[in-house]
């Protein structure tokens, strides 16, 4: 039975998750969905099939819905997705599943794993301590064990996506968990003015390199976003900055904490391993 793993990763959590599975399924390729979607013909050829992905906006990301769009996936048999998140509510499991309907197939197994938050923007992001990323690491590696059984045996597993919701009443949480997803999509990836960066940039490219939408080219040895490539906000540039000279501008909405707090790459991913999915 052939396997092949779909990932996208910003920040290298998910890039661990896929790779973490890949090792206790040692036949199974791992594609880099940033890599294949340059493809005009996107085709699963496994048997079982599997999407790795950060949860952005309490759904899936950006590239993610562009790749289960274009993508063929008739010969392949048993799907299952794997979301990697900070903690809230995952919402994103529907969706896929849509997606795979449309050409007659289903999602047979979903799963949810809490990792570090790479979000810096956010007031209550904090630079995790190396005893929450040992818990971390450990909870993963159980996770895996699991997630590698169910896909043995092609087993449908339903994996609890509840998770940090807005207000302890129903009601209140309604408006922000459809609101949120659609600001991500179809708002902020087009955003002019998102990221810059301030007087600490050295000009070293780093940005550009691991950035998987190609958005970033480097212009008077400082980072230009182009406006006419959508962004597919995984906050790669940012985190790998070596000088934490990227930031987020505060909005009329939202204050933007990037020059006050830290920043979180998963400590086993290189900027190297990142670009590697393009
Ligand atoms: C733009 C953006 C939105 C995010 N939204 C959420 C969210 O809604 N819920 C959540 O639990 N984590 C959220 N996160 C955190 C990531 O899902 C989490 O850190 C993930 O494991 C990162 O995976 P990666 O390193 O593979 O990119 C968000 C991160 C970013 C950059």
């Amino acid at each position: 039975m052939s396997t092949e793993i779909y990932y996208f990763s910003g920040t290298g959590n998910s890039l661990y998750v896929a790779k973490g599975l890949q090792k206790l399924i040692p036949e199974a390729d791992l594609i880099p969905i940033a890599g294949v979607l340059k493809s005009d013909n996107m085709k699963t050829k496994g048997d079982n099939v599997g999407f790795v992905f950060p949860c952005h906006g309490l759904t899936i990301p950006i590239p993610v819905r562009k790749f289960l769009k274009k993508v063929n996936v008739k010969s392949s048999d048993y799907f299952f997705a794997i979301a990697t998140r900070g903690g809230s509510i995952f919402r994103g499991f529907p969706i896929i599943d849509k997606f795979l309907n449309k050409q007659g197939k289903s999602l047979n197994a979903t799963f949810v794993i809490n990792m570090s938050m790479n979000d810096p923007k956010l007031k209550s992001f904090t630079v995790p301590t190396k005893e929450e990323l040992k818990d971390i690491e450990i909870n993963v590696q159980q996770k895996l064990e699991v997630i590698n059984k169910t896909i043995i045996h092609q087993e449908k597993y339903q994996d609890d996506i509840s998770g940090v919701t807005f207000s302890r009443f129903g009601l209140f949480n309604y408006i922000p968990e459809r609101l949120i997803p659609f600001l991500v999509h179809r708002v902020a990836g087009k955003v002019k003015n998102y990221f810059y960066s301030d007087s600490k940039c050295t000009g070293c490219g780093i940005c550009e390199k691991v950035c998987p939408s190609q958005k970033i080219t480097m212009e008077d040895n400082k980072p230009l976003w182009q406006r006419n490539i959508d962004c597919y906000m995984c906050y790669a540039c940012l985190n790998f900055c070596p000088t934490e000279a990227i930031q987020i501008y505060s909005k009329i909405y939202m204050k933007s904490y990037t020059p006050e707090r830290g920043r979180y790459p998963h400590p086993y991913a290189t900027a190297d391993d990142i670009a590697r999915q393009k």
